[in-house]
């Protein structure tokens, strides 16, 4: 493929840099590399999840009662590790955090803590009342809400 030359770059920085992140033990990367994959990796992870119930609400995938309140207890527990992994004010190049984040710490930290209480509230409404009548809820993880502020 022919991607123009600063794409490229940054292509390949990126693959050199999963590789190597992938081989590496933590205590063997620098601190400002692995705040960033620690931040990356959590987000991914939030992504995945988020997907799950996204993709049942637009009819992509089988509704499952069981997976559907899975999914969100998982999003609760990954957004209640928000704080703890965003804790380090470390970056490097490849990131898209804005330094917003630790200047407004609390208010960073409160927007996580919200997603955190949807997620929980979705999760128990699915376990009383079940995944279908609790569906429309998905809609409320807004994540621009926070990217747009925190994110490059
Ligand atoms: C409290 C703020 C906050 C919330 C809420 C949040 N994110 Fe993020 N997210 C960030 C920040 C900041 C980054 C950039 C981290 C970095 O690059 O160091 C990020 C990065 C990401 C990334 C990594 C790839 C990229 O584009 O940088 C993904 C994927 C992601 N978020 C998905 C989500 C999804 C899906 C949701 C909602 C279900 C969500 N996020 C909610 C703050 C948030």
């Amino acid at each position: 493929m022919n991607f123009p030359k600063p794409i490229f770059t940054t292509l390949t920085f990126v693959l050199v840099l999963a590789a190597s992140t992938a081989m590496a033990h933590p205590g063997d990367l620098p601190d400002d590399l692995l705040a960033y994959v620690k931040r990356d990796g959590l987000m991914h992870l939030i992504k995945g999840q988020q997907y799950i119930l996204q993709e049942m609400l637009i009819g992509k995938r089988e509704v499952n009662q069981q997976e559907f309140v899975r999914a969100a207890k998982s999003l609760a527990s990954l957004f209640s590790m928000v704080p703890s992994t965003f804790e380090k004010n470390l970056t490097i190049d490849v990131s898209r955090a804005k330094p917003e984040i630790w200047q407004n710490w609390d208010d960073f930290t409160a927007r996580a803590a919200e997603f955190q209480k949807i997620a929980e509230e979705i999760a128990a409404m699915g376990e009383i009342r079940g995944a279908e009548a609790t569906m429309e809820k998905v809609r409320l993880f807004d994540c621009n809400s926070c990217h747009d502020i925190y994110r490059e």
